[in-house]
């Protein structure tokens, strides 16, 4: 590992980008710590490695770091750490030798290579994930693939492997995912908070947790039926921001890169869908919607729409979150209650109806109440994992709570006035 090391930051001052089957420009250093990206001259204009970034001959720069799009699939946190212990300091602040080990296995569509290097240099972790999600020992299972390789180009602070399914007709990506000991029950808290999307009828990918509780898995999102990549970049990139301003955005400025980037009926079912998945979050007491943890995904430039939720965790069921605000303002304040705030961003910005605002929140609610009923009986199951299934259920009932208000405040302003006053009784005589 040491030779190929040597050899990835040997060749990391260039690398090669591809997008599909084709190589479609080169990333190189500038000055110390800045980045240029240029196409290559042949390069079709439906290859474009960001929507941010349409096909053209001039580059592109960016002074004092990576490009934002090349920043999004690096490792942080768990990941990033590992590297660092393994490989030493050099490669975890490194940013584009970073990119060199792991941009080859990476979400979305590109593929980012040391100059040189075959684009497949790294082979796909091939892994039974049904098989290993129905052995009561995934949670070991999942440590030794996490230490057969670490070349993983996705973010996120917890500890999680991209793997391919075996033996499959179209090979279908998953990626695993644990917990840490400052968040018990991590996989069975995100498995029940995202059934409870599911059940409110939000779009989710394929996910599912293993026997005893520990490795939550999801399908990734970033592939066609025919198993081609599809991009994916999330609003942190396509606001042009860094990862550590993840926690810093705006639903105002999400809406307008909605806009920006999709056409069609896509726009208000993504438009809407954020504004789903804000409500979502704030009923489920997920505080860390942030946003790396929301994205389009396209095919091309003329079919942007929004990717399916995930991360979704039931963050205030922790102690260290309980006080936690939402990561995602509006109008700038962190709503963590739907108020008029909320539902006049949602009407004026988001372009829902009342009665369409009205039926979210009747449907999240719904949704909530089925996965809590789930998480009782799986409580009762799992004993290890009760705690946090009854403390998830606490949670929920204040975000019912909440969502019922809601209904009843727009349901009281929705019918016309004369409707609503009940004719005075008259004195007779
Ligand atoms: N189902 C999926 N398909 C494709 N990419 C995904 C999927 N789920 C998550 N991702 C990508 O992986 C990143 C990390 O996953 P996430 O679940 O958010 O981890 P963490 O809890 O560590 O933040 C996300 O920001 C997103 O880029
Ligand atoms: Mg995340």
């Amino acid at each position: 590992m040491n030779d190929l090391l040597a050899k990835i930051e040997a060749n990391a001052k260039r690398l090669d980008v591809h997008v599909g089957p084709g190589r479609v420009g080169t990333l190189e250093r500038e000055g110390a710590q800045g980045s240029v990206f240029a196409y290559l001259p042949e390069t079709n204009e439906a290859d474009f490695v960001s929507l941010l970034m349409p096909v053209r001959l001039q580059s592109y720069s960016a002074s004092s770091a990576l490009i934002p799009v090349f920043q999004q699939n690096l490792p942080e946190g768990f990941l990033r750490r590992k590297i660092t212990q393994r490989f030493g300091k050099v490669l975890a602040t490194d940013d584009l030798i970073l990119l060199a080990l792991t941009g080859a296995n990476m979400i979305g569509r590109q593929k980012i290579v040391p100059s040189g290097f075959s684009r497949d240099w790294i082979k796909p972790l091939r892994v039974d994930v049904e098989a290993m999600m129905a052995d009561s020992q995934a949670g070991v299972l999942f440590a030794e693939l996490l230490d057969e390789f670490i070349g993983f180009g996705v973010s996120g602070a917890l500890p999680k492997v991209l793997v391919q399914e075996r033996d499959t007709i179209h090979d279908a990506q998953w990626i695993l995912k644990v917990g840490d000991t400052s968040l018990p029950s991590l996989a069975v808290n995100e498995y029940f908070t995202m059934r409870a999307a599911a059940h409110a009828g939000l779009p989710t990918p394929e996910f599912t947790l293993s026997e005893e509780g520990t490795v939550f898995g999801v399908k990734r999102f970033d592939f066609d039926v025919a198993g081609n990549s599809l991009g994916f970049e999330d609003f942190c990139a396509l606001l042009a921001l860094p990862p550590e301003r993840t926690y810093g955005g705006t639903m105002e400025r999400v809406v307008k890169a909605i806009e920006a980037f999709t056409v069609g009926p896509e726009r208000l079912k993504a438009k809407e869908g954020m504004i789903a998945a804000q409500l979502f979050s704030m009923a489920a007491r997920n505080t860390d919607a942030h946003l790396k943890n929301f994205g389009l995904l396209y095919s091309g430039i003329g079919d942007a729409r929004l990717a399916p939720m995930f991360d979704m965790v039931t963050t205030k069921v922790y102690p260290q979150y309980r006080n936690d605000i939402p990561s995602i303002s509006i109008a700038g304040k962190k709503l963590d209650v739907a108020d008029k705030t909320f539902v006049r961003f949602a009407q004026e910005r988001g372009g829902m109806t009342t009665t369409g605002l009205r039926d979210m929140a009747i449907r999240i609610a719904g949704g909530l109440e089925e996965a809590a009923a789930e998480l009782i009986v799986y409580g009762r199951a799992y004993p290890a994992h009760q705690a946090v299934c009854d403390g998830i259920v606490e949670q929920w009932k204040s975000g019912v709570q909440m969502l019922d208000n809601l209904v009843q405040g727009i349901g009281a302003r929705r019918k016309p006035i004369k409707e609503e006053v009940a004719p005075v009784p008259q004195p007779k005589g």
